[in-house]
This record gives C-alpha cells, sequence and structure tokens, in this order.
C-alpha cells in the first residue's frame, strides 16, 4: 500500500474555475484522479473575475523590492480537492487571464511571480508539510526556483519535492532582465544555468533547471522537445536533463466528456447505439446557421475547435483554403484567437457559405456538441504537447485527422485499409498537399459506411481515462521525493 501523499499544485487555469486552454482540463482532472487514489491535493490559482467560490482561509504577502502586497487565499473543496485561490484584484481582476488581442499584458511577470511567492508564503505560514509542490507551466515556473533557494527553503517546516510540467514550450515567460530586482530576486539567477535565456529571463526555464522532475504531457513530445525542430532554444537544457524529463499522456476527464450523458447533446449515444449522433449532427448544423437539408446532413461535416495560433496549423488550413470548399464536405470552426486567422476564416465562410460556417469565440457547450455531432475533427497542428480535443472526438465516435506529432503521435492510430484497424488519419509533412491529401482520404473512407463505423468504434473502445496517467505522476512524485532526500543528505 503505498503511503498517501500531500501534494500542491501551483497553475494559472483550472476548470470549472477559468479556462483557456487544455492546461485548465488537465488542472481539474488530474488533482481529482489522484484524490481519488487516495492522495491529498491542493490546487492554488488566481482568483480572476468571475471566480466567486469559496471562503477566505487565510492571507499571504509579498514583498516585491519596496512595495509589500497581501492578498486573501480564498478556499472551497470541489470533489475532494481544496482549490486555493489568491485574490489580488490589482492582478486578476481584469477580463481575460494573460491579456488582449493587443498582446501579453505588461505586468505578466509581476502577476505570476506573485502566485509563485503566495505559494511559498502559503507553506511558510501554514507550517504546511506538502510531500511535492508540482508547478504548470512558465506561470508558475518561478516557485520550484524560490523553493531552491536556501533562505527561502528555512522558512518552511518541511521542504517538498519539486515537479514541474511542461505544457507548452512555446510559451516561455520570457521578460527584462531588469524585472529580477523588481520582482525581489537576486541577480544570481541570470546564469546560464540559472534562468537566462538569451539575454532575458526565462519562467519556463526556472521551472525546468530548479525542479527535481520534469514532466511534459505526452510520451513522443518529450522525445520532440529534446530535438532542435521541437525544443524552442530550450533542446539543449532539456537533453541535459533527460534523465529527469517524463512523457506521461494526458488523460481526458470521463465525467465531464461521455456521450452517454453529456447535456450538451440533444440525445445520449454510446458506441453499441450511435444514432443519437444524428441528432448531434443536426444540432451543429442549426448552431452555425446551416439549415439541415438531408444533403447536408448526408455531407461528411469535418470541425476545428481551437486556439486560433500558429501552433493548431491554421497557415496549413490556409493554404489548403481555395481547395477546401471544393471537397464533399461542411466545414465549422469555432475558436477565438489571432486576429489573422479569425479574418481567413471569416473570409472563407462568406466567401462559400454553403460549405464553410464559422464561430468566433469561446464556448464550452458548443464545444461539446460539435464532438458529438461531427463526423471528422482535423487538428494539423504544427507540434502538439498531447491536444485533448482528438481523444474528446474518440470517445464521441468523430474520426480524427491529424498531424502526426506529440500526443496526436501518440493517441491517433493511422486507419490502414487492407486490416480495416486504425483510429483516424495521420499524416507527417506539414504541407497544405499532405492535409488535403488525407482528407480526401479520409471522405473516401467516410463513402464506405461500414469502414466507417469499425474506424469509429475502435476510437471508442480506447481507454484514454486519467487513472492510468495519474499513477504515472505518483510514480514521478516518488521519485522526485526520492531525490529531494537524496539532495539535502549531500
Ligand atoms: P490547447 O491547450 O493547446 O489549446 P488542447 O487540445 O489540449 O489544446 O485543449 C484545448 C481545450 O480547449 C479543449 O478542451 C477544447 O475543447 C477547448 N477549446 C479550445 N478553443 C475553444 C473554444 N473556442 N470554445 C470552447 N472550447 C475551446
Ligand atoms: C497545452 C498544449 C496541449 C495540451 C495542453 C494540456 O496547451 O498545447 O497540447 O493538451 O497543454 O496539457
Amino acid at each position: 500500500m503505498v503511503m498517501a501523499m500531500r501534494i500542491l499544485m501551483v497553475a494559472s487555469e483550472a476548470i470549472p474555475f477559468a479556462k483557456t486552454g487544455g492546461l485548465a482540463d488537465v488542472l481539474g482532472a488530474l488533482p481529482r484522479a489522484l484524490a481519488r487514489l487516495g492522495h491529498h491535493v491542493d490546487v492554488m490559482m488566481p482568483r480572476y473575475r468571475g471566480v466567486t467560490h469559496g471562503e477566505p482561509v487565510g492571507r499571504v504577502s509579498v514583498t516585491f523590492g519596496s512595495r509589500t502586497r497581501t492578498a486573501d487565499l480564498f478556499g472551497v473543496t470541489h470533489e475532494n480537492v481544496l482549490m486555493l485561490f489568491v485574490d489580488q484584484p490589482e492582478f486578476y481582476d481584469r477580463d481575460t487571464l494573460y491579456g488582449t488581442s493587443e498582446g501579453d499584458y505588461d505586468d505578466n511577470a509581476e502577476r505570476f511571480a506573485f502566485l509563485a511567492f503566495a505559494a511559498v508564503d502559503w507553506m511558510a505560514s501554514t507550517r504546511a508539510r506538502y510531500d511535492v509542490v508540482h508547478a504548470h507551466d512558465w506561470q508558475a515556473g518561478l516557485l520550484p526556483a524560490l523553493l531552491a533557494d536556501p533562505i527561502r527553503a528555512r522558512a518552511l517546516a518541511h521542504l517538498p519535492a519539486t515537479a514541474f510540467t511542461i505544457h507548452n514550450l512555446a510559451y516561455q515567460g520570457l521578460f527584462e532582465a531588469d524585472w529580477l530586482p523588481r520582482l525581489g530576486l537576486s541577480w544570481d539567477l541570470m546564469r546560464a544555468d540559472g534562468m537566462e535565456f538569451w539575454g532575458r529571463i526565462s519562467f519556463l526555464k526556472a521551472g525546468i533547471v530548479y525542479s527535481d522532475l520534469v514532466t511534459t504531457v505526452s510520451p513522443r513530445y518529450a522525445q520532440e522537445i529534446q530535438t532542435t525542430e521541437f525544443g524552442f532554444g530550450f533542446d539543449g537544457l532539456l537533453r541535459e536533463r533527460s534523465a529527469d524529463l517524463v512523457g506521461i499522456l494526458n488523460g481526458i476527464d470521463y465525467d465531464e466528456w461521455d456521450p452517454a450523458r453529456d447535456p450538451a447533446l440533444p440525445e445520449p449515444f454510446t458506441a453499441s447505439a450511435l444514432g443519437g449522433k444524428a441528432s448531434a449532427k443536426r444540432a451543429v448544423l442549426e448552431a452555425f446557421g446551416l439549415p439541415a437539408t438531408e444533403e447536408r446532413l448526408h455531407r461528411p461535416l469535418v470541425a476545428m475547435v481551437s486556439r486560433l495560433v500558429d501552433q493548431k496549423g491554421f497557415d496549413l488550413v490556409a493554404g489548403a483554403a481555395d481547395e477546401l470548399p471544393g471537397l464533399e464536405a461542411t466545414f465549422v470552426l469555432l475558436g477565438t484567437g489571432e486576429a489573422k486567422h479569425e479574418r481567413l476564416w471569416r473570409e472563407l465562410a462568406a466567401r462559400f457559405p454553403d460549405r464553410v460556417a464559422v464561430r468566433i469565440g469561446f464556448d464550452e457547450r458548443l464545444a461539446h456538441l460539435i464532438e458529438g455531432g461531427a463526423d471528422i475533427f482535423l487538428m494539423p497542428s504544427r507540434f502538439e504537447p498531447c491536444g485533448l480535443n482528438q481523444m474528446y472526438s474518440l470517445r464521441y465516435g468523430t474520426v480524427p485527422v491529424v498531424r502526426a506529432v506529440g500526443g496526436l503521435f501518440d493517441t491517433v492510430r493511422n486507419y490502414d485499409p487492407v486490416t480495416g484497424q486504425g483510429t483516424g488519419f495521420t499524416f507527417e509533412e506539414y504541407s497544405p498537399d499532405a492535409l488535403l491529401g488525407t482528407l480526401r482520404w479520409a471522405l473516401a473512407v467516410f463513402a464506405d459506411a461500414e469502414a466507417w463505423r469499425r474506424l469509429q468504434l475502435a476510437g471508442m473502445r480506447q481507454d484514454h481515462s486519467w487513472g492510468a496517467s495519474a499513477r504515472q505522476y505518483l510514480a514521478v512524485y516518488e521519485r522526485a521525493v526520492r531525490a529531494r532526500a537524496t539532495r539535502t543528505a549531500d
């Protein structure tokens, strides 16, 4: 019997409280999965505008330079996980989490340094005895660096081991070095083996360098980020830490994403009774203002739900834009993000109103409905640390067409026309032609109802629940605790 662990996770978003992407889904589900295995998990995140949950449970005080700020911590127990919200309105009471369409907020260094300092102050003032502190992405990257500082460590009743998860290496938390003194941090961190990155500081690098163990969200991405192609300048550092870098595939939350009991669907459906998919398709078409004619109901529906950023392969879609409407399919997109991608899709929808429809915005319910009603889900990502939508698609009998990178490589098996096996369609070359060729192939297989049904069922039978991944995180935590114990004994 494994001893119950006490874990503090720190991150910038978690469902159902605040979400811009998959990070929030993971922070919603992983702590709960660990709690279900008998472990004790607290999650700390900012109390953004709109987060009204919880009661004051304590107060932290953080000094940057000459200014001390305090923040109340609001706590609420949600499905056996204690959520701790840091209430600092000057930093977090804003319309959006990270910035506006003009760019990131220019005080993000301070906003997220505050989160890390708040976590340390909370641990010190409550005399907490966490076995592990698990920080996620650059927004929490400073925390392992703070805990590696012996002076700060002395203020703690117990020094936890640290784990850091890279959800996306493209977001590096890069700031000018003169933030160091403004954040009350030592210039000593400005070293190649510290948090210096090409003359600036990187919160992501702090997380990688100072944590006992580093994880990322798929085994394939763990390999990819050690190459120059996917390493964004961090590949050398990641190769150095390769023995401490573990790829753990994200799970998906089977309570939230289950076609048999998803309130966003007009009718439930399962692998043995797929009928409800047709009414979901009708509802998607209607939600996009496309009359659900018989002809359109028969035509394959290809969907994307995505942040509109380069990572997701929108330039490939742009490169194929003139040809897409000629395919025997209807395309729908739900997304929000960079203006150039929004514009392209709006233009496409205006030019081909019968074939392309777009909803710019963030709409959780519509995202669920699309997973239920689409025939094909498209993810032609340039890189993809894990990706959750392709796993939602598999569960909802929606066949993914993906580029074979990162977590997409690990979760979607290419269709083999000889054996009839596979769960989707994959391509390797990052080119509009490869995308188009693969889509054409998928559409051809769609016309073969029996083959298509086999693909759908194979996908629906996959198990991507969180249990197995949560156990792998526990193994990482145990390793981190051992590593920390060895280091402290030295
Ligand atoms: P990433 O985290 O890189 O954005 P993931 O595939 O891991 O990619 O996770 C994206 C999550 O965000 C999924 O749960 C997806 O449904 C959701 N999502 C993305 N864009 C939207 C949107 N416009 N409306 C609703 N949900 C969205
Ligand atoms: C990031 C990645 C995505 C991953 C998610 C959750 O946002 O872009 O691939 O699924 O984090 O780990």
